[in-house]
């Protein structure tokens, strides 16, 4: 794993924090670690294509997992739907090169984030807001009693 690439994604994260006009919203957790990761999308229309204009996530994780979420937020950009789901958590991940055997989760957790979002678009065509069908903000779906064992990543 590329560790100053790691760094320098961490020390400026893009696309961190909530989006509140998503029209999808996905959200999954790691066995692994217990660690949890949501993720929004709004798409828009070029040339008859529907395609992701922006993504956004929040991310009770690891700064694997942040910067593979910031890099995936990126790349996704312009694409389609079906493009879209066709990307591994080895592509979303590769700016940081092959991540090593522990940290393979974290990337899957980013790509399941991904595909729970844009699962959830297609299911309701109408706009999704993040109140109808999830809790608004991760700290919300985290129990209250349980706060010693998550990391907590503010937004601003
Ligand atoms: Fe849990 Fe990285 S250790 S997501």
């Amino acid at each position: 794993m590329d560790e100053a690439t790691l760094q320098a994604t961490l020390a400026n994260p893009e696309n961190l924090g909530e989006m509140t006009d998503a029209d999808a919203v996905g959200t999954v957790g790691s066995p692994d670690c217990g660690d949890m990761l949501r993720m929004w999308l709004k798409y828009k229309e070029v040339d008859g294509r529907k395609v992701i204009d922006k993504a956004s996530f929040q991310s009770f994780g690891c700064q694997t997992a942040i910067a593979v979420a910031s890099m995936a937020t990126r790349l996704i950009q312009g694409k389609t739907r079906e493009e879209a789901l066709q990307l591994s958590a080895q592509e979303l991940s590769a700016p940081l090169g092959p991540l090593p055997p522990m940290k393979i989760h974290c990337g899957q957790m980013v790509e399941g984030a991904l595909k729970a979002a844009l699962d959830a678009e297609s299911a309701s065509p109408a706009p999704i807001t993040p109140t109808q069908n999830t809790a608004p903000t991760l700290s919300d779906s985290l129990p209250s009693h349980n706060p010693g064992k998550v990391k907590i990543v503010f937004t601003s």
